[in-house]
C-alpha cells in the first residue's frame, strides 16, 4: 500500500512517518514539494499517473488568532486547499484521510460536561474552526472514500511547525527559566499525543474501518492548568504555578470553553495522562 503524507515535517506528520506499518510505503510531502493551495501541483503530485492508495492531509493554517487577522489565508488553506486534494483524490480513486479539529464545536456542552461525539452538530465560533468545518463539508459532499479525523490539543516531540512549538514545551521552557506560570483553569479539552494519534490513524486505515467522521483523542479531559501541573509533575520540575480565568488573557479569536471529544466508533487512545507520560519519556529524558 502506498500512502502519501502531506505536512510530513509537522508534529503529527513526523509521528505518522515513525509509526507507519512495515507493509506501507510512505511518500512524504512537505510544503517545499507542493503547497496544497497550488491546484496544478496538487494534481501533478497526487493524480499524475502515480499510484497512491491513501492521502493523509495534516496541512493546515491553524494559528487560531492569526486566522482572525488573515481569514483569506485560513479559507485558502483549510477549505480551498482541501478542495484541491478532494478533486485529485476523486480523479485517481484515492482515499483521503483529513485531520480536522475539536474547534468545529461551540463548547456549549460545558453545561452537561459530556464529550462531543461524531454525530453532534458542529457550530464553530472562530475563523479557524469555520474554515476547517468548510473543509469537512467539501470532503463529505464531493468524495465517497474519506476519513475525517477530528482530534484535539496536539503535542508531539517535533513541536507544531505552524505554531512554533507546543504547550508542553512552552511550560517546560518557562518553568526551567524560573518564570511564574499563570495558566487558564476554566477551558477544558483532551490533550492528545501525536504519536498515539498517528497509531490510531494507521489502525483506521489498515483495518478498513467504514468511511466517515472519527473522533480520535485520548480519554478523559482536563483544564490547561491541570495539564500544565501534570507536565511539571511528570518532568519532575518544581514551578510557581497559579490557576487563572480565561478572561485574564483576552485573545483575538473566541475559543470554545469545552472542546472535549469522545467517540462512538471504537478507536480511543487511552487516558491522556498515559499519552503525556510517553511524551515526557521521549522528549525530555
Ligand atoms: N495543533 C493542534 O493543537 C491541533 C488540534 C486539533 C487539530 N489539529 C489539526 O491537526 C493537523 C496537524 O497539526 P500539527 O500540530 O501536526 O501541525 P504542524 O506541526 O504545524 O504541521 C502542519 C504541516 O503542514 C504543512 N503545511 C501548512 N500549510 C501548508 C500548505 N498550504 N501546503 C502544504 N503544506 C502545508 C506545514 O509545513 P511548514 O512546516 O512548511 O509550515 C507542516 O509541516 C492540522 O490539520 C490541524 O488543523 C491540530
Amino acid at each position: 500500500m502506498r500512502v502519501a503524507v502531506i505536512g510530513s515535517n509537522g508534529q503529527l506528520g513526523q509521528d505518522l512517518l515513525k509509526t507507519a506499518p512495515a507493509e506501507v510505503e510512505v511518500i512524504p510531502f512537505t510544503r517545499k514539494d507542493f503547497d496544497i493551495t497550488d491546484r496544478a501541483k496538487v494534481f501533478e503530485n497526487l493524480a499524475g499517473g502515480r499510484t497512491i492508495d491513501v492521502v493523509i492531509n495534516t496541512a493546515a493554517f491553524h494559528k487560531t488568532d492569526a486566522c482572525e487577522e488573515e481569514p483569506d489565508k485560513a479559507f485558502l488553506v483549510n477549505s480551498a486547499g482541501v478542495k484541491n486534494l478532494v478533486d485529485a483524490c476523486a480523479l485517481s480513486g484515492t482515499v483521503l484521510v483529513h485531520i480536522s479539529t475539536d474547534y468545529v464545536f461551540d463548547g456549549k456542552k460545558l453545561e452537561s460536561r459530556e464529550p462531543y461525539f461524531e454525530d453532534d452538530a458542529p457550530n464553530p465560533i472562530n475563523i479557524y474552526g469555520i474554515s476547517k468545518y468548510a473543509g469537512e463539508i467539501i470532503i463529505r459532499n464531493y468524495l465517497e472514500k474519506y476519513y475525517i479525523v477530528r482530534s484535539s490539543s496536539l503535542y508531539g516531540v517535533a513541536g507544531a511547525s505552524g505554531k512554533g512549538g507546543n504547550f508542553p514545551y512552552t511550560i517546560l521552557k518557562k518553568a526551567k527559566a524560573g518564570e511564574p506560570l499563570r495558566i487558564i483553569d476554566d477551558i477544558f479539552m483532551v490533550p492528545t499525543h501525536t504519536y498515539d494519534l498517528a497509531e490510531g490513524i494507521w489502525k483506521l486505515i489498515m483495518n478498513s474501518f467504514p468511511y466517515g467522521i472519527y473522533h480520535i483523542t485520548h480519554t478523559g479531559y482536563c483544564s490547561w492548568y491541570e495539564f500544565a501541573k501534570k507536565i511539571l509533575e511528570y518532568a519532575g520540575i518544581k514551578a510557581d504555578i497559579e490557576p487563572v480565568e480565561y478572561t485574564e488573557f483576552p485573545t483575538r479569536a473566541k475559543r470554545p470553553l469545552w472542546s472535549v471529544l469522545g467517540t462512538k466508533k471504537g478507536i480511543d487512545l487511552g487516558p491522556w495522562e498515559e499519552g503525556l507520560g510517553k511524551f515526557i519519556e521521549r522528549a525530555v529524558r
